[in-house]
């Protein structure tokens, strides 16, 4: 414990200072002149004061004053000397900022005690902020981890979807980079962005709604069995809703809104143009075109070229325009996706995770 001690009295300082030497872990630093030490304590730290009222230069009170002002020593324990007994030189010390005040003549056990309790109340601060400091650290970590949770239960989420779902995992990892380049492109905030990136492989989550005599139908669908497949929208709806995560509310509205078309035409509520949560709208766009450049059971994958011809031609009915000219505008990184990410890989991940036997 740093004291600093503040008399111009060069007998009193001796006193202070001797007396001071005699408590535990109390390290007295003598200043007769209160500038020298102002100056002194604006460089170093200070646990404790111990100043004298009455002083040629500055007095104790504006002594305290300025030394409030120093940065991070508002909180440090100030104890006053006095021989002065006016009341009211007391109570403007102990207004700005004095912890305690003593009377003089210095009585040796008084002070002792003063000063033990300045020193507890310094150890107290120390160890508060010790604690705030670990804590607000704790709270970092404990948040990082929630997000890394909440990323790993969402590719835990997909990959339940992938075991019943035909589509493949680099569907879902293409799909999701084609949205996150068209917001990017889009000028949305880095974090929106980041929040399609992850939501969009839930788009199809509601598909493990639907019986696989359909989900898995090698050929076309009948009008009744597309009817049902149409419910994997609002089933993906219900699986995702209601959570306090706000990119799972993201995700639920891409579940529920990426079969929306910009004319009304789509399903399942017919919502037109700026009705389309936008995140949905993006995500239309990634997920026909993979789906069109990709193989399914019910069909070949087409050509890059034809597929990005279907989108122009569907700009405006289908597709919002904007979100259309933004995926156009990165059809050179469109084209890098889809060759980082081939199909072939996929399946044999995907055989791999069937395979898989639980100990
Ligand atoms: P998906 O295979 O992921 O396809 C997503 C969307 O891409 C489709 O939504 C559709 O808008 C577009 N799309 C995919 N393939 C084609 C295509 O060959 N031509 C055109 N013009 N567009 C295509 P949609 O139509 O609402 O279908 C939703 C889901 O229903 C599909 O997801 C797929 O799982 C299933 N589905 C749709 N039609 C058939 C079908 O004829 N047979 C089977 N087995 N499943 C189908
Ligand atoms: C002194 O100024 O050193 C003695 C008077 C006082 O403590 O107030
Ligand atoms: C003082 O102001 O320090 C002394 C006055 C008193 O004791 O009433
Ligand atoms: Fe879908
Ligand atoms: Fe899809």
């Amino acid at each position: 414990m740093r004291i600093v001690i503040v008399d111009d009295n060069i007998v009193n300082l001796e006193l202070v200072t001797h007396l001071a030497r005699k408590v535990d872990d109390c390290e007295p630093i003598p200043f007769q002149n209160p500038l020298a030490a102002l100056l002194w304590c604006t460089e170093n730290d200070v646990d404790v004061v111990i100043v004298d009222f009455m002083m040629p230069e500055i007095d104790g009170i504006a002594f305290i004053r300025g030394f409030r002002e120093l940065p991070d020593k508002a909180d440090t324990p100030i104890l006053m000397l006095t021989s002065d007994h006016d009341r009211e030189t007391r109570y403007e010390a102990l207004r700005c900022g004095a912890n305690d005040i003593l009377q003089r003549p210095v009585d040796a056990i008084e002070f002792w005690a003063r000063l033990k309790n300045m020193t507890a109340l310094r150890r107290s601060q120390q160890l508060l902020a010790d604690r705030a400091a670990h804590l607000a650290l704790e709270v970092a970590k404990a948040t990082k981890e929630i997000a890394q949770r909440e990323d790993e239960m969402i590719t835990r989420l997909s990959r339940a979807a992938e075991f019943r779902d035909p589509e493949t995992g680099a569907h879902i990892l293409r799909m999701a980079r084609y949205s996150h380049l068209i917001a990017v492109q889009m000028g949305l905030p880095k974090g929106q962005c980041d929040l399609i990136l992850k939501a969009a492989p839930m788009h199809d989550i509601g598909k493990v709604a639907i019986p696989d005599s359909i989900l898995l139908k090698p050929g076309k669908l009948t009008a009744e069995e597309f009817e049902i497949m149409k419910g994997h929208a609002e089933a993906g709806y219900r699986i995702l809703r209601g959570s306090a995560s706000q990119m799972l509310r993201i995700a639920a509205g891409i579940a529920r809104s990426h079969h929306e078309k910009h004319d009304g035409s789509g399903y399942p509520l017919g919502l037109s143009s700026g009705m389309i949560p936008l995140p949905a709208r993006i995500v239309a766009i990634a997920d026909v075109f993979d789906a069109l450049t990709s193989a399914r059971a019910y069909k070949d994958g087409w050509p890059i070229e034809q597929a990005l011809h279907f989108l122009a031609a569907s700009s405006g009915t289908h597709f919002d325009p904007i979100c259309v000219s933004a995926f156009m505008a990165r059809v050179d990184e469109v084209r890098a996706i889809h060759a980082a990410f081939p199909g072939a890989e996929e399946s044999e991940a995907r055989s791999h995770d069937l395979q898989y036997v639980p100990a």
